[in-house]
């Protein structure tokens, strides 16, 4: 494991390398990423909007961010004038963690080192739910999140609605991008009944072959509600995206917002 840096703060009980699955564990993506995922994902969804979409559920909230990474959604979050802690599980990921006055730790977002009550709302965004890749990790980031929420606090949930099962797309192997001296080639095996996809970005150039191996567990919208209902969270919204835009079952995509009991 890569020794902590001493800026980044690591609570004793949450290394990073804390839980696994199959190999994998809880800095297997962010290790696996963390060199590349701002050239990769600028993009990988609107910063602003996300911040907006806070924004409206109150201002100068004490926001936890699960899966900060580098901060893309942390620096729209305290631009937008939230207090924002973000977590994270790969040091090579935080390395990189410009947060804009937002603070990073290392911590496994299934095991959280917080006080209860002690923030307004809890973001994990970009499907990063899906890196807790078995359903116990799930359901304890859940419980955990629950107990760190403050009375009528919320958690942000943005993700994928996970596409229906097509056999002949359970073993992929697709190209991610060509250049003169580098190909990316991306290799997926997706098992239905675990709901899981475990894949491999094969990142071959002259320089020789880097893995960047990672797994996911899918969950859709319906199972999230059960998880955030055992865990005593109410669901009070569910929109297609950022912007708001009307939540569409067959659609892509969702923004749901759970909401603790008001005390
Ligand atoms: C898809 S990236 C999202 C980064 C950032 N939230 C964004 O939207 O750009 C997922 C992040 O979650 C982190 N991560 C994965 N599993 C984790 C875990 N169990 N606990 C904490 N962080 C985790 C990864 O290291 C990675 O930085």
């Amino acid at each position: 494991m890569t020794p902590e840096p001493p800026d980044i703060p690591t609570p004793e009980s949450t290394a990073g390398r804390s839980h696994a699955s199959g190999g994998f564990d809880a800095a297997t993506y962010g290790d696996s990423f963390a060199d590349v995922y701002d050239e990769w994902y600028p993009d990988v969804s609107d910063a602003a909007a996300t911040a907006g979409f806070v924004s409206r559920l109150g201002t100068q909230l004490d926001v936890l961010e699960l899966g900060t990474g580098t901060g893309r959604l942390a620096r729209s979050l305290t631009a937008a004038g939230h207090r924002v802690v973000g977590i994270d599980a790969s040091i090579p990921m935080l390395r990189r963690f410009e947060g804009s006055g937002a603070s990073a730790i290392a911590a496994d977002m299934a095991q959280l080192p917080f006080a209860n009550a002690s923030f307004d709302c809890v973001l994990v965004a970009t499907n990063t739910l899906f890196n807790l890749a078995d359903a116990d990790h799930q359901a304890a980031c859940f419980r955990n999140v629950a107990a760190v929420l403050r009375p009528g606090g919320s958690m942000v949930v943005e993700a994928d609605v996970p596409a229906p099962s097509d056999p002949a797309l359970d073993r992929l192997v697709s190209t991610r991008s060509i250049e003169p001296d580098r190909v990316v080639l991306t290799a997926t095996i997706r098992d239905e009944a675990a709901q899981t996809v475990t894949g491999q970005h094969i990142d071959i150039s002259n320089d020789g072959i880097r893995l960047r191996p990672w797994k996911i567990r899918f969950i859709g919208p319906k199972e999230l509600d059960r998880l955030a209902a055992a865990a005593d969270l109410v669901r009070t919204d569910r929109v297609s995206d950022w912007s708001g835009a009307a939540f569409d079952a067959d659609g892509p995509h969702h923004v749901t917002v759970y909401t603790a009991p008001s005390g």
